[in-house]
């Protein structure tokens, strides 16, 4: 083989590697947010099952859960680089890339409703039924835009 062609190999190889590599940072990226959204998922079933009387309402738990929920948006919107539109069987919907100011937006709403259903907890399970019934609505809010329903 001529040292041309080995050349030529080489960075043909190479350029698999970044492709393989670029791959790998968008799998990533939609593990993490599936991930992260799966934390949201855990904490919102718990302060459900409070406001459902399924178990005892526990000021503090409650108050964790939905710190859990308002902490998270920061990383969650960080997860969306152009790449990640398809693939690891995302749900998320395309829309998220046209209009990604309006999705953050409503991500951050939700952030602000969990905050203050955080407060809520505090005041007893009365108060922090309607404060995480906003919550909720902003799940539901966001997935009927930019959520793709699973077939
Ligand atoms: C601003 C948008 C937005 C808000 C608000 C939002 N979600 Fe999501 N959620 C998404 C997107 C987008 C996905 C899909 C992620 C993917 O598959 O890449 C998702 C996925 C999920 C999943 C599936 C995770 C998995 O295993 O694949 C759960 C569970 C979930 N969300 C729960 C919630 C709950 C509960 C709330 C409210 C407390 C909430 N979400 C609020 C956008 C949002």
């Amino acid at each position: 083989m001529s040292r041309s062609k080995i050349l030529t190999g080489l960075s043909l190889l190479a350029g698999v590697a970044v492709i393989a590599s670029g791959a790998a940072i968008a799998q990533d990226a939609i593990a993490k947010r599936k991930e992260l959204m799966k934390t949201v998922g855990g904490a919102t079933k718990t302060g459900s099952q409070m406001v459902k009387g399924e178990i005892p309402f526990d000021a503090a738990k409650a108050k964790a859960s939905m710190d859990a929920i308002a902490s998270g948006w920061g990383d969650f919107a960080k997860q969306f680089p152009k790449g990640t539109e398809t693939g690891s069987e995302t749900t998320a919907a395309p829309k998220i890339w046209e209009t990604f100011q309006d999705f953050d937006t409503q991500g951050k709403k939700m952030a602000g409703d969990a905050a203050k259903a955080s407060v809520a907890a505090d005041q007893g399970l009365e108060p922090f039924k309607a404060a995480f019934g906003e919550v909720t609505k902003s799940c539901k809010s966001c997935h009927d835009d930019y959520r793709v329903k699973k077939k």
